[in-house]
């Protein structure tokens, strides 16, 4: 190999290693745990459909949605991608996000809202850090479909 060809390697192997840089599954379930396992992530998406539910940008999105489903998928989704016991039986963020014209900053909204949320349960900073890095990657399939 050239000495060249080594930062690339370097690189790649990092971005592999890394769950930022796919949106599979933790390998463990730590995340979950530090997100408080099923009751955990059941009020921090309670948390968030109430700050969804004041947000005058973003709340006309959800206005013909069967919300106890979208809960229930949400919950699902989240507990499965932080390595929970669950399995995603949801539609894919592309299909279901197609035709809702949802803006980079109605995005950006949802995900303050997150944060908030995060921040209120005192769960850990590097495990918000962490669904945050698992969610960015699902940007490209919600924004403008
Ligand atoms: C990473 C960010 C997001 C995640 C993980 C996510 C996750 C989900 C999930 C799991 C569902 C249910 C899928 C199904 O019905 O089978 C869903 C539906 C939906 N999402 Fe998102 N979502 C995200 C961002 C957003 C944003 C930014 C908006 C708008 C502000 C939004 C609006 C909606 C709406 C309106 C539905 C319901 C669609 C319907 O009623 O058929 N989502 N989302």
């Amino acid at each position: 190999m050239t000495v060249k060809q080594t930062p690339l390697l370097v690189a790649l192997l990092l971005c592999l290693s890394l769950s930022a840089c796919s949106q599979q599954p933790q390998k463990t379930d730590q995340l979950y745990l530090a997100l408080g396992a099923q009751a955990g992530l059941e009020q921090l998406v309670d948390g968030l459909l109430l700050e969804i539910e004041q947000d005058q940008q973003i709340v006309h999105h959800f206005q013909d949605t069967d919300i106890p489903r979208f809960r229930r998928l949400l919950i699902e989704q989240l507990c499965e991608l932080s390595g929970g016991p669950c399995t995603y039986t949801g539609a894919t963020m592309q299909e279901s996000h197609t035709g809702f014209q949802i803006s980079q900053a109605d995005f950006d909204n949802l995900v303050t809202h997150l944060m908030t949320v995060m921040q209120r349960q005192k769960i850990d900073i590097k495990a918000q850090n962490q669904l945050l890095a698992l969610l960015a990657p699902m940007y490209k399939d919600v924004v403008y479909r």
